[in-house]
């Protein structure tokens, strides 16, 4: 079931949803058998700013009956961090790498921009303009005159694909994806998470997570994303990666159906990290019984290859 995408030859059409799975983390858990099982068709890193970054004060995870909030807040190792420690590793993964990347100011995003347009270790860059847990992040990407000016002032500094994540708490993602595609984006990808808050279970009235409010995904947001991907689907004609709240085969089915060409697991990862594979086979299953694509094995669970 491979998948064009952006140039790219993806085994099949699941990558994740970033900073939803670690990589590294799980590389050093699993060492090498995670790269010969590795679960998507290209990895997506967790945001990279410009300058370190702890993230937001605890707590930052609650869970909800169907799925949960973060209010994470983007920590991370900054660009050099990044490029020291972290490039060097995901290098290795088997799959094309794509870098998130935030910034808090349209420069701050072109200097990350040209700093990972320039290294071959990476086949494209997601740009963050729809993180509800940082202050001016999703500015950009509520609205299309900024999200057309980010744009203007990113797309000439390279020519590796450019991807823009979408905010699901704008008044119109269709006019935000229109004014990406308009201004050079290769392809969209949402939904990025609803905002959302929780109470302290004991304490009336005070905000439990430590951002005060955070990010709502998993089930409870599915079909909120296949509205607004269906939705960007009718206004743009690149590509667009959907997510949110996808657990099944099926799930990625109707996303694709909704007008994705590529699907994000992300909440899904957290309880069952191998979610990515089996989300893949299971999409395989469904679109052969279908007739739209052969079954690679005989029983469609072995084997989908990975790019090596
Ligand atoms: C976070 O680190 O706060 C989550 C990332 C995002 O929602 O973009």
């Amino acid at each position: 079931m491979t998948t064009e995408f952006l140039g790219l030859r993806l085994a099949h059409p699941i990558v994740n949803a970033s900073g939803t799975f670690d990589a590294i983390a799980a590389r050093r858990a699993f060492g090498d058998a995670l790269l010969a099982r590795f679960p998507f068709a290209a990895f997506v890193s967790k945001t990279v700013t410009l300058e370190p970054r702890q993230g937001n004060p605890p707590p930052r995870l609650w869970e909800l009956a169907g799925g949960m909030i973060n209010s994470i807040g983007l920590p991370n190792k900054g660009l050099a961090g990044y490029l020291e420690h972290d490039l060097p590793q995901l290098a290795e993964l088997p799959v094309p790498l794509i870098v998130n990347v935030m910034g808090f100011s349209r420069e701050q995003v072109a200097e990350l921009v040209r700093a990972f347009g320039e290294r071959d270790e990476v086949a494209a860059l997601e740009l963050n303009v729809s993180c509800p847990n940082v202050k001016t992040g999703m500015v950009m990407g509520a609205d299309p005159g900024e999200t057309a000016a980010l744009l203007d002032a990113v797309r000439p500094l390279t020519a590796k694909p450019l991807i823009v994540k979408l905010t699901p708490n704008c008044s119109s993602p269709g006019d935000v994806a229109a004014a990406a595609a308009e201004h050079g984006a290769d392809a969209v990808s949402l939904v990025n998470t609803l905002r959302g808050m929780a109470f302290h279970p004991r304490r009336l009235g005070v905000p439990w997570l430590g951002g005060g409010t955070g990010g709502v995904s998993g089930p409870a947001v599915r079909a909120v994303a296949l509205a607004q991907v269906a939705e960007v689907r009718a206004r743009v004609a690149i590509p667009i990666v959907g997510m949110g709240g996808l657990q099944s085969g099926r799930h990625a089915q109707d996303l694709m159906q909704a007008g994705a060409d590529v699907v994000a697991v992300g909440t899904e990862s957290f309880r069952d990290p191998l979610a990515g594979r089996r989300v893949a086979t299971e999409l395989c299953e469904i679109r052969a019984n279908s007739g739209i694509v052969r079954l690679p094995g005989a029983d469609g669970r072995e084997p989908i290859a990975h790019n090596a």
